[in-house]
């Protein structure tokens, strides 16, 4: 396991930002796509699927209003923030790499539903706002425990109501070299999946006066990962 000792926030987004604006994004979108797949990444893009429905059907369960005000943090192609602005939220969408956010105005605005989604290109750990509830899948991911508790004090402070995220839990090897060999080819390996302790996790709700409602295990094929919904006390 790397250090957190060393890290640093301004590089590490650094790296992030230049990824997936670049080989990231190829990667991402053609999995997010439609496009034909290889075995492991269609096992990719179906465990997503199945993540994003969990996701959305917790939120659905939470019967917010419509006119409800998501973020979507680290938006990626605009998958979910589509989603919601069809179901009636209004959807502020927002994603560290431009070529991502272009992306999602593009799909968005295929399918009607641009103007409910104001896009921008910022981070998890700087964009502001109040919101009815707050996602963020699959990017914390990319966090060590210091950054990973950083980034998520920022997104808890933007809402009063749930935030619903992945992250990857620690302990869980066989799982972390799939994570690794389905997400980033052999040069991009620096940005491996960073798994965070419970330990860690609990600093993280007890720094944020948050507590967990509800948590599930994704796993399918390549896909792994730990869906979570937390709220304030
Ligand atoms: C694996 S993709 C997930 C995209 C989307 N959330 C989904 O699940 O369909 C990770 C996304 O997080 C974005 N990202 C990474 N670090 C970020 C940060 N610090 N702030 C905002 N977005 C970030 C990447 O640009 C990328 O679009």
């Amino acid at each position: 396991m790397s250090s957190t000792s060393s890290f640093n926030a301004e590089e590490h987004q650094k790296m992030l930002r230049s990824y997936f604006n670049g080989n990231g994004f190829n990667r991402w979108s053609s999995i997010y796509g439609n496009e034909k797949l290889s075995t492991v990444r269609t096992t990719v893009r179906q465990g997503h699927a199945v993540m994003m429905d969990k996701a959305y059907e917790w939120l659905d369960q939470l019967n917010l209003p419509e006119n409800s005000a998501i973020l979507d943090a680290g938006c990626g192609t605009g998958l979910f923030s589509i989603r919601l602005a069809g179901n009636g939220y209004k959807v502020k969408a927002v994603d560290i790499a431009a070529q991502m956010v272009d992306k999602s105005r593009e799909e968005a605005s295929a399918k009607g539903v641009e103007d409910r989604i104001d896009f921008e290109v910022s981070t998890i750990e700087s964009v502001k706002g109040s919101y009815d509830a707050v996602v963020c899948f699959d990017v914390l991911i990319h966090y060590p425990a210091e950054g990973f508790i950083e980034a998520f004090k920022n997104l808890s402070s933007l809402t009063r109501g749930p935030i619903i995220f992945t992250y990857a839990p620690y302990n869980r090897i066989l799982a972390l070299q799939h994570w690794i060999g389905g997400f980033f080819p052999k040069k991009e390996r620096r940005t491996t999946i960073q798994m965070i302790t419970d330990e860690n996790m609990q600093k993280a709700m007890k720094e944020t006066g948050m507590v967990v409602k509800n948590r599930k295990k994704i796993s399918f094929g390549f896909y792994h990962t730990m869906l979570m919904h937390a709220e304030r006390k």
